[in-house]
């Protein structure tokens, strides 16, 4: 199987992982929300599970959550640095930094630790989905088979989907094709995998999107058809599709957007309500290490989902913990620090 090499690079082997392991604390608890209207008794969960928000460097999280979560979560989600250069502000705090020194090898290993380390902590049947664009897709792509593995089609371990989340904003270059997609890559631990097409997918409905051939019946009802291989497929309009892969119905959330929360690189909702229904079940465990303005929290917690979310900067903790706290109803949570 063809590898990616750099220099450095280093494999996450066991001893580290168990010499490294740093503990969580927890700074601060949160109640069911809103507290006014829920008895004291209710506010704190009979079952002890308190959904996580934690503040740190990926590598001591995902280290710290290993002892009590390998092996034991549903659904990943990661919108890393893509390596712009860049630095990234809210107003004039910095957000972060994606610079790197200009040092691809010193970037590549710090995913290539981030992929091995979520792998770990990924359930047999469990997703990750991993955001990321033109500078840095096709690395990732390598680098996932060969941490997940390769199967033939695509059917078994490894990859699933890459997804292409098509949008409109942003500037044109006069020089090369506007680039108006990220990449959303899908990777799955086994061919046991949970995967709901058909709660996000399009109805077909009556109206023609390719060469399938119409049919009324006398009750006025659509059904499409095709013929292939000698045989004759049959869809009714009422049928939900399996949605492609190029995603071109969410756009990017414009500067005044009311979901915005001024936090750079914030992802819409739309796009991890898509990624959070179709491949976990409720009750369900979802991580995020980079949730940013807390778009995987918030969407995880308003669809029944329990979750982690981690971010290593502060700005980050303080728009989280603020977007969870004014949803309508909130589960209890608490903050965590290294
Ligand atoms: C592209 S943004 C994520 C945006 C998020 N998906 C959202 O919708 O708001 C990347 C995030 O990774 C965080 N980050 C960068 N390096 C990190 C590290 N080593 N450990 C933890 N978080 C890190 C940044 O603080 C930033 O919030």
């Amino acid at each position: 199987m063809a590898t990616l090499t750099w220099k450095g690079k280093q494999p996450v082997d066991d001893q580290v992982l168990s010499s490294l392991a740093a503990r969580l604390h927890i700074v601060e608890t949160f109640p069911r929300q809103p507290t006014e209207s829920i008895a004291p008794s209710a506010q704190f969960p009979a079952n002890g599970w308190y959904n996580r928000l934690i503040c740190g460097d990926k590598s001591n999280v995902l280290l710290a959550l290993l002892p009590e979560f390998a092996r034991a979560i549903d659904l990943i989600y990661i919108d890393p640095p893509f390596m712009t250069g860049r630095d990234f502000t809210s107003g004039s705090q910095l957000a972060y930094s994606d610079k790197w020194k200009n040092d691809l090898d010193v970037y590549l290993q710090w995913l290539y630790e981030t992929f091995s380390l979520l792998h770990l902590l990924l359930a047999e049947h469990g997703s990750l989905y991993v955001h990321l664009d033109w500078r840095a897709t096709h690395y990732a792509k390598i680098m996932l088979d060969e941490i997940f593995g390769v199967s033939s089609n695509a059917e078994g371990v490894g990859f699933k989907s890459e997804i292409i989340w098509h949008y409109q904003t942003g500037g044109r270059s006069y020089k090369t094709y506007a680039r108006k997609h990220d990449t959303i890559l899908l990777y799955t631990k086994s061919a046991r995998y949970c995967f709901h097409g058909e709660r996000i997918g399009e109805r077909r409905g009556s109206q023609k999107r390719n060469h399938m051939r119409k049919r009324i019946n006398s009750d006025g009802h659509i059904t499409w058809t095709i013929r292939s291989a000698g045989r004759l497929y049959t869809y009714d309009e009422d049928t939900v599709m399996t949605p492609s892969d190029v995603w071109s119905d969410i756009s990017h959330l414009h500067q005044k957007d009311p979901e915005r929360n001024g936090y750079a690189t914030q992802k819409p909702s739309a796009l991890l309500e898509r990624i959070i229904l179709a491949s976990s079940e409720e009750g369900d465990l979802v991580l995020d290490c980079f949730c940013g303005s807390g778009v995987t929290p918030v969407v995880a917690e308003r669809l029944g989902r329990r979750w982690i979310a981690s971010d290593q900067s502060s700005l980050a903790m303080q728009v989280t913990q603020k977007r969870l706290l004014a949803q309508e109803q909130c589960g209890p949570f608490i903050l965590q620090r290294i």
